[in-house]
């Protein structure tokens, strides 16, 4: 299919100031979209949004924390009143934290995990849904391959994701029939600055230490986000990424018992 269907395509990507994100506005620039990118970082932002200008497409900044629903709702004002239109809503923004639930010595960070994956999620879709539903728009969400089977060390992250995939199931169905499709990716791991980012249980990034879990082989940010725009524009349910997601998932439907035994083994304690 080509991509020609994000042409003057008014794109919102949360989580536009790195990895995935980025690689996804960079994308949608080359393909002619009218981008909003919002994120918290204002100069990485000016900066992808100054690279996709460069491009061809038209780009605003907001600055925003998706945790926040007010913040959310100035998002989606701020695309409507540059651009009249939404067609393109990208649920991106999200961090992880990792560490037995046992040893988290408060639920502050769980509860901040929930707030900017799901949350975010819910308070932008909420928002934009009036004027998605005006252009036959579509909704992405970046969920994980944990938003599909549960890894030990992730429980807020998994959680967040679950939740992220319960919500598309759910007003995938109510919008049936409304021209709005709901698409959810479930990448394995991408290169990105995601692992270096990952909060310990106390709340401090793990650092370089994190992205100890990338090889050369690893997804790059750039085919994730190509494969998601590729799924988007075909209006896809969902999409696993990578073989070995699909067998994992495959797995956890026929012998669930095991694959807890197998995750237990390679994500687990030691
Ligand atoms: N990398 C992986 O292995 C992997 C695998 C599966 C799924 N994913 C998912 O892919 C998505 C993108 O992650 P990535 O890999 O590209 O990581 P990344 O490079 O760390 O990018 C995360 C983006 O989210 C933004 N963000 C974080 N907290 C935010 C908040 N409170 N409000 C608004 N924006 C916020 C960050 O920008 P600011 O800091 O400027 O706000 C950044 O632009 C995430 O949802 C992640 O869960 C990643």
């Amino acid at each position: 299919m080509a991509l020609s269907a994000y042409k003057d395509n008014s794109a919102i990507v949360t989580g536009a100031s790195s990895g995935i994100g980025r690689e996804m506005a960079l994308q949608l620039a080359d393909q002619g979209a009218w981008l909003t990118l919002t994120a918290r970082n204002t100069q990485a932002l000016e900066q992808v949004a100054a690279e996709c200008r460069k491009r061809g497409a038209r780009a605003i900044v907001v600055t925003a924390d998706v945790s926040d629903e007010a913040q959310c709702k100035k998002i989606i004002e701020a695309a409507v009143a540059e651009y009249g239109r939404i067609d393109t809503l990208i649920n991106n923004a999200g961090f992880g934290q990792g560490g037995y639930f046992e040893s988290l010595p408060n639920l502050e960070t769980f509860r901040q995990v929930m707030d900017v994956n799901f949350m975010g999620t819910v308070y932008c879709a909420h928002h934009a849904l009036p004027h998605l539903k005006k252009a036959c728009g579509r909704i992405v969400s970046i969920s994980s391959i944990m938003g599909l089977v549960g890894v030990p060390m992730y429980s807020s992250y998994s959680a967040s994701k679950f939740a992220m995939t319960g919500f598309a199931e759910v007003i995938r169905m109510e919008l049936m029939g409304s021209g709005v499709s709901v698409t959810s990716i479930h990448p394995n791991f991408v290169v990105s600055e995601f692992a270096g980012r990952l909060l310990k249980p106390d709340g401090t990034p793990l650092g370089d230490k994190g992205k100890r879990i990338y090889t050369s082989r690893t997804m790059t940010s750039s085919v994730c986000a190509r494969l998601t725009l590729q799924a988007a524009a075909k209006r896809k349910r969902h999409v696993v990424m990578t073989p070995s997601g699909k067998l994992v998932v495959f797995m956890h439907g026929l012998v669930p018992g095991l694959v807890d035994k197998v995750m237990r083994k390679m994500f687990g304690k030691k």
